[in-house]
């Protein structure tokens, strides 16, 4: 049992020193966006890009955007209206990476209601 105590602060010792260590980090968009918000990476996606016809809340339904709180679509049908567009919502291949349209979708199933 005496040596529980040291045992603890070698460990501590040597998870600091990882944390401490840039090499794994995210880079790029992706770190900034996470530490801004701390939430998922889609998040930041979205107030960009989605925020100004849908609303924080996926409610707001400026020129006829669509509820997606109350949305009936699936995830991957979601991302093609995303990728291709449909009526008065812009298609966004060329705007967001493949990568950020995954993870705006992942994000807006967050907004929906139940
Ligand atoms: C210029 C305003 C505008 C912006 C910006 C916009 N949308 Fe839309 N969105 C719309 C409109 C309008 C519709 C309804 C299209 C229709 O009537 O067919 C829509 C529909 C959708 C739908 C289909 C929902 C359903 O249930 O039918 C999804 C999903 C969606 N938008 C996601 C997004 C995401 C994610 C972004 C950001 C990457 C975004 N939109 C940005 C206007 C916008």
């Amino acid at each position: 049992m005496a040596r529980l105590p040291v045992l603890f602060f070698v460990t501590a010792f040597l998870i600091s020193a990882c944390n401490n260590s840039n090499g794994n980090r995210p880079s790029g968009n992706q770190q900034a966006a996470q530490a801004a918000t701390n939430e998922l990476p889609g998040q930041a996606v979205y107030q960009k890009n989605c925020k100004i016809c849908h609303g924080s809340k996926g409610d707001l339904g400026l020129s006829g955007a669509a509820n997606l709180r109350k949305s009936t679509l699936t995830p991957d049908e979601k991302i093609g209206v995303i990728t291709f567009g449909r009526n008065g919502m812009a298609p966004h291949k060329d705007i967001l990476t493949a990568e950020e349209i995954d993870q705006v979708a992942a994000y807006i199933e967050t907004l929906h209601d139940e």
